[in-house]
């Protein structure tokens, strides 16, 4: 028997917005007409929305009251000081430099850093970071530890990078060939895992051995932060703002995708220490998001960023936050949905390729897997598999898929409540159980970077 209980949210509702279930014909015909990608469907026709946690999380009153007293100046904005301050508290590099969300960040860090035929290694890219490494001409590579690759594997820490395969792919190539080193806090693109102290530690002496600059995706880095307190020796007793602190005391930057852990809609920065680089970025910064005190973001946006990254260090909040993914993990798990293991920190996610065995690779189980789920339920997940990660082989050109075939369905912060998790839950029980019933699918229109966001399918 089940006694699983969920979470008490650390906050009352204040605020509410109308969700409304559509019928079922009508979701037939919207992803008719969204050519069967969730991306196209319009989010009023989406009864519970787990596409991503990013930039979908419901800020404060404290962040709301913050939006007035945003200082629309053109430069020097009271507001930028307070996100510097605050950034430089938790991340104590010298320079902070804003920009309107991760990605714009990642490009303008490499347009700085990385040139054609270089290697940007890292636990695992998310997309838009491999992206924005590979339309420089340069080759993103995914140095995780093989645990990662095992979804039945427990392992505290299966973010981490594997530091002999880093040395050893350093001797190969040269340290010339490799401007900078990244660790993904948390390692999203492999289910959210964490990445230890111990880790971080050991990647950096291999770096600064080399002379190589160690950055962070620090998107979820206080989720990372929370875990490392709760799974690694030593660290029970400190502050996740004192663990935040020791973690980034090994790199010399971090970029930023403030969606996510700074508990906003929009935003993100770059900070880091080196004074020659960040002149550099900060005259790319220039040409294309703004000046270099509001990178792209309204003066309102910067103080929510700011208020959002004290409160997300708040540990009932953290406690709070992975213990809500961890109960949709379990009743999941209880109903016997096969998922990955352990349970991330922003979301769970289902390994498509042995809840739909019938599917072959090639007609993409974790797409079909996302489909099915708004078909019957009205729930909208996005996969990470086939579709957003298979490349093409450049002699045979053959799809090459990646090793792990998954569905992510990631948890907004502060937005659903355990009762909209159990709905989540039984809607995937109930597919489970009707599983043969699922089709895979085949690709009408596909474009060259990102193909997953605009896509065509067709089922078979
Ligand atoms: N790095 C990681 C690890 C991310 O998860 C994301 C975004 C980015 C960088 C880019 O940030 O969206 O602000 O430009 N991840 C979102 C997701 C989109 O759904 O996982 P952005």
């Amino acid at each position: 028997m089940s006694n699983l209980k969920a979470p008490v949210e650390p906050f009352r509702i204040k605020t509410v917005e109308r969700i409304k279930m559509t019928g079922r014909r009508e979701r037939e015909n919207i992803l008719q007409k969204a050519g069967y990608n969730v991306f196209n469907i319009p989010a009023e026709k989406v009864f519970i929305d787990l596409l991503t946690d990013s930039g979908t999380a419901a800020m404060s009153d404290n962040q709301w009251a913050g939006l007035m007293t945003g200082d629309e100046s053109y430069a020097g904005a009271k507001n930028f000081f307070h996100l510097e301050a605050t950034v430089k508290n938790i991340f104590c590099f010298k320079h902070v430099i804003p920009t309107h969300q991760g990605r714009a960040a990642e490009r303008i860090l490499f347009e700085g850093l990385v040139k054609k035929g270089d290697f940007v290694p890292n636990n695992i890219h998310f997309d838009t970071t491999r992206a924005n490494v590979e339309v420089r001409g340069a080759r993103a590579v995914d140095l995780v530890i093989d645990e990662a690759y095992d979804p039945d594997t427990i392992h505290p820490f299966k973010g981490n990078l594997d530091v002999d395969k880093l040395k050893k792919f350093i001797e190969k190539k040269g340290p010339k060939k490799i401007p900078l080193v990244m660790m993904t806090i948390t390692n999203n693109s492999g289910g959210g895992q964490p990445v230890s102290v111990k880790n971080v530690k050991e990647v950096n002496q291999v770096c600064q051995q080399h002379k190589i600059p160690l950055f962070f995706d620090a998107c979820r880095f206080a989720e990372n932060a929370y875990f490392i307190k709760k799974r690694e020796k030593g660290f029970e007793k400190k502050s996740v703002l004192e663990i935040a602190q020791e973690i980034f005391s090994y790199g010399q930057g971090a970029t930023m995708s403030a969606k996510k852990d700074a508990l906003v809609n929009i935003g993100g920065f770059i900070t880091l220490d080196d004074d020659q680089l960040a002149e550099k970025l900060k005259s790319q910064l220039v040409l294309s998001e703004g000046f270099t005190t509001y990178g792209g973001l309204a003066g309102r946006d910067l103080e929510a960023i700011a208020r959002g990254l004290e409160e997300v260090l708040e540990e009932d909040y953290l406690e709070y936050r992975i213990n809500q993914v961890a109960y949709l993990g379990q009743l999941l798990d209880e109903a016997g949905v096969p998922i990955l293991r352990p349970v991330g920190g922003h979301a769970v996610y289902l390994l498509a390729d042995r809840f739909l065995p019938h599917i072959p690779r090639h007609q993409f189980p974790g797409w079909a897997l996302t489909v099915a789920l708004y078909r019957e339920a009205g729930i909208r997940a996005v996969e990470i598999g086939g579709v957003m990660f298979a490349h093409k082989d450049e002699k045979t050109g053959q799809e090459i898929f990646p090793a792990l075939e998954l569905v992510r369905l990631a948890i907004p912060r502060r937005v659903y409540t355990s009762a909209h998790l159990e709905y989540v839950a039984e809607a995937l029980a109930n597919l489970y159980k009707n599983r043969e019933r699922v089709r895979g699918l085949r690709i009408v229109r596909e474009s060259q970077y990102l193909r997953h966001f605009t896509i065509r399918m067709e089922e078979l």
